[in-house]
């Protein structure tokens, strides 16, 4: 195994220990946002955004304070929750309509969290460092986050 897929194996292992016998949703992001916090290099915001009735509204998370509220469809956030698809940007001021909480973040990776064919909530992980994420990033996060959506209940 590269050091990375171990790295990434080590926080899935973490991740399920903390969730394993936890069904609530805000509880179980709350730990997530904070042990991928922990563990990320390079990251300065991490955290959760919830569909509620027809919006993304601020979940918990780690890092500075957080726009409240982004339109589905809108920013780099909004676009993962309306089409379902992981956002992985490596340059953010690249992106038409980015939403910049943090002036200082660069590169950004979002994952959507579906749980019965809907997207519930989305994943969003934000670096100062210009392309930060590469597949093996998505891919270890996305493991993260299939393990989220087997333990959780909405
Ligand atoms: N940059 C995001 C907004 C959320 S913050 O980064 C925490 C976006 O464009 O959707």
């Amino acid at each position: 195994m590269s050091n990375q897929a171990e790295f990434y194996h080590e926080i899935l292992g973490q991740t399920k220990a903390l969730i394993n016998n936890e069904s609530d949703i805000i509880a179980n992001m709350a730990n997530v946002s904070a042990l991928l916090f922990e563990r990320l290099a390079e990251v300065n915001w991490v955290g959760f955004y919830r569909v509620v009735d027809n919006e993304l509204v601020l979940g918990p998370f780690q890092g500075k304070v957080a726009c409240i509220r982004i339109p589905l469809g809108k920013g780099v956030c909004g676009t993962c929750a309306s089409t379902g698809k992981v956002q992985r940007i490596a340059d953010v001021h690249q992106f038409d309509g980015h939403i910049a909480c943090d002036a200082s973040s660069n590169s950004e990776l979002v994952i959507p969290i579906t749980i019965a064919g809907k997207v519930v909530a989305v994943l969003d992980i934000d670096s100062t460092a210009f392309e930060r994420f590469d597949k093996q990033d998505e891919q270890g996060i996305m493991a993260i986050v299939e393990a989220f959506e087997q333990n959780v209940t909405v």
